[in-house]
């Protein structure tokens, strides 16, 4: 066996033979579904829209010869984890990616409290559920992997994106206070913290964004990151934003954050949601 090939063994035998990856219908968690399936993974796919999972279940399954099991449901449902630990409950699933999760921009107070109370059930509710439950699984197990998804805009209170910016500073908070706590139980856990990436994100938060990576050039820095550090900042965006900020005091940044969260309103303007 060659070098890559007892490295690659090793990988699927702490992350595999399963992955669940939420957010899989789109951007990067379908990005993360397609990496994963050329490894070798066998893959839950959950989003909401079932004809997007069912077509990418098909594709990976023809590409890789892996099993795609396609599991439609809405995370902003407080039962949706339990019942999805439940329909995976016979499988050995290895690795949890938690790509599920959206945007929004403006002043708080003109949002509408329903939709950022949606934003934070799936980018921080269903977030907790999924690590307390695939969490235990995976300590029982003794091996696996938790991949969550925070931001730059995470590290500091970030104007015209205030609940976005804290369910994502949430996830950050969570994922390096796990690291710690799941250490000596094998189970290895990721920040993923991007920059702009050019997904569904923009359209469906109503934003306009400028420059963004591909999301097919982060999976890899991710995954390679695994097990070896609590926060990746994937793509070369997301490191200049990243460092170059991270000099700075949080109020600092803040107003930086901001100005850059202006530039990203949409062009014609935001109304006064009831
Ligand atoms: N793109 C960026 O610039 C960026 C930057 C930093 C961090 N992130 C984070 O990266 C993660 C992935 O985002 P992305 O860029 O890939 O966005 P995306 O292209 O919009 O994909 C979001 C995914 O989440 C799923 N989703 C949204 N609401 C859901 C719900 N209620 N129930 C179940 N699934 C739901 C969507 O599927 P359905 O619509 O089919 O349900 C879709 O598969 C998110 O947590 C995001 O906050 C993104």
């Amino acid at each position: 066996m060659s070098t890559t090939e007892i490295s690659s063994s090793s990988w699927l035998t702490r992350y595999g033979p399963w992955a669940v990856i939420t957010g899989a219908s789109d951007g990067l968690g379908r990005a993360f579904a397609r990496v994963l399936a050329a490894r070798g993974m066998n893959l839950v796919l959950v989003a909401r829209r079932a004809s997007a999972l069912h077509a990418l279940a098909e594709e990976l399954q023809v590409d890789y010869a892996v099993r795609c099991i396609v599991q439609p449901m809405d995370l902003r449902d407080p039962r949706s984890i339990a019942s999805l630990n439940e329909q995976t409950a016979a499988l050995d699933v290895g690795l949890v990616v938690a790509a599920a999760g959206f945007g929004s921009i403006g002043p708080l107070l003109d949002r509408s409290l329903d939709d950022e109370a949606d934003l934070f059930a799936v980018n921080a509710g269903a977030v907790l559920r999924i690590a307390h439950s695939f969490g235990r699984r995976l300590r029982a197990r003794g091996r696996g992997g938790l991949v969550l998804f925070g931001s730059i805009v995470g590290f500091q209170g970030t104007p015209l994106s205030a609940n976005y910016a804290a369910s994502k500073a949430y996830v950050q908070s969570l994922a390096e206070a796990l690291a710690i706590e799941w250490d000596d139980d094998g189970v290895d856990v990721l920040s993923c913290a991007p920059g702009p990436v050019a997904t569904g994100f923009a359209a469906r938060a109503g934003m306009s964004m400028g420059s963004a990576a591909k999301p097919d050039d982060l999976v890899e820095p991710c995954l390679d990151a695994l097990g070896r550090r609590t926060t990746v900042r994937p793509g070369n965006l997301a490191k200049l934003l990243g460092y170059s900020l991270m000099i700075l005091p949080r109020f600092i940044r803040s107003r930086i954050l901001g100005h850059i969260m202006r530039g990203m309103l949409p062009k014609g303007g935001l109304g006064v949601a009831p």
